[in-house]
């Protein structure tokens, strides 16, 4: 894969995010049956089905890739379409219409609800607990990769390293259980009808018009203090974690597996900062809203031990994402929060 220096528009980046990766096209031409995407139509699921796509093409086999949202987004839609994506409207709270769907062997579920969880549980509740149940039943022959998070893990001194697959959940605040629900409620079908699952516990996506590197870098361009409340995070290219879940169908199993996946890099908010300020000729000013020194750190050597390393490590995403900004790149202006470690969203 050839790292560009700049990316120069929403095109190119899609195209970038979307460049399927090679042992992607080699799975296409194993895997049997066709893939669906559950909660395609968010930041991170159109790029998917369009590597998806992507794959299966360059792979010269004839798959459908199916992408399942209530698009709220209309022109999300639109755009999977023009991409040869069948789309289905579709609500998973509603059980029946759940029902309706056409039962596809390979299937990703990456709706969720996050932000609003504070002050509007029983949404976030039902998004992440009760969706899973009518997609576990309906989709009980299939192959499912989960989309979780990191957040379920206790947070860490960055000189502990990151949290294994093997560490037990300790989620702070309702957003963090509600997502924990929603891997217990896959793995009770998951044992109940023999289902092949896989959970993906991912940490940061990066994407350049959101994420941590974003977060940090607008601030910066924008003379706003960056924030160093959570002092160390990790990332991942989003064309690199979308072509992790689309293997993982492969790695599902039963009993489930867990896999992290993010970088392997433990990156530090104020190294990270004063990087991007180099790049981008700019001061930076540091704020410390809460006290302590705990973070939300994710160890994925199991996901590169499996998966090999990310195509774009840390050093070229911080490039990337400083000439974004320099250069007016467009921002979908939805901050992630890396900054809050009491669990409210
Ligand atoms: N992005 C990250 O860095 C990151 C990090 C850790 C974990 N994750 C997890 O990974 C998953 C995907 O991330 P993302 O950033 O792409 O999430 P996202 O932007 O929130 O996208 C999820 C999509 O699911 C759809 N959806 C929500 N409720 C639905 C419902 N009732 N029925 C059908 N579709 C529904 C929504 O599209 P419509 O409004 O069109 O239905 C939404 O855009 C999420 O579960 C998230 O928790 C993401």
């Amino acid at each position: 894969m050839k790292i560009p220096d700049r990316i120069a528009s929403e095109e190119e980046l899609e195209q970038l995010l979307s460049e399927p990766h090679p042992a992607l096209i080699e799975m296409m031409k194993r895997l049997d049956g066709d893939i669906m995407i559950l909660g395609v139509a968010g930041k991170m699921g159109v790029t998917m089905a369009m590597q998806a796509k992507r794959a299966v093409e360059a792979a010269g086999v004839s798959k459908h890739v199916f992408g399942v949202s209530r698009f709220s987004k209309p022109e999300e839609q639109k755009k999977l379409e023009n991409y040869g994506i069948e789309t289905i409207p579709c609500d998973l709270l509603e059980r029946g219409d759940v029902c309706d769907l056409p039962k596809i062997k390979n299937v990703i579920f990456m709706a969720g609800r996050k932000f609003g969880t504070d002050g509007n549980e029983p949404q976030t509740w039902a998004m992440n607990a009760l969706a899973p149940a009518n997609v576990a039943e309906h989709f009980a022959d299939s192959r499912l990769v989960v989309f979780s998070s990191g957040n379920i893990y206790p947070l860490r001194h960055a000189a502990e390293g990151g949290c294994t697959e093997e560490t037990p959940p300790m989620p702070i605040g309702e957003y963090a259980q509600s997502c924990l629900a929603r891997e217990r409620i896959f793995e009770y079908y998951a044992q109940k009808n023999g289902t092949k699952l896989l959970l993906f516990r991912l940490n940061y996506a990066v994407d350049l018009r959101y994420g941590v590197l974003h977060d940090i870098g607008r601030a910066i361009w924008e003379d706003r203090p960056v924030d160093n409340s959570v002092g160390y995070f990790n990332v991942i290219w989003q064309g690199d974690a979308n072509a992790a879940a689309l293997r993982s169908l492969e790695l599902a199993d039963n009993p489930r597996v867990i896999l992290n996946v993010t970088g392997p890099e433990q990156a530090g908010v104020e190294e990270t900062a004063l990087a991007m300020g180099r790049i981008m000729g700019r001061p930076i000013e540091f704020v410390k809203n809460a006290a302590g020194d705990l973070s939300l750190l994710n160890n994925s050597g199991k996901m590169q031990e499996l998966l090999g390393k990310p195509r774009i490590g840390l050093e070229d995403m911080v490039c990337l994402q400083a000439q974004w900004i320099m250069d007016g790149g467009v921002s979908i202006g939805k901050p992630t929060h890396y900054e809050v470690s009491n669990g409210k969203f």
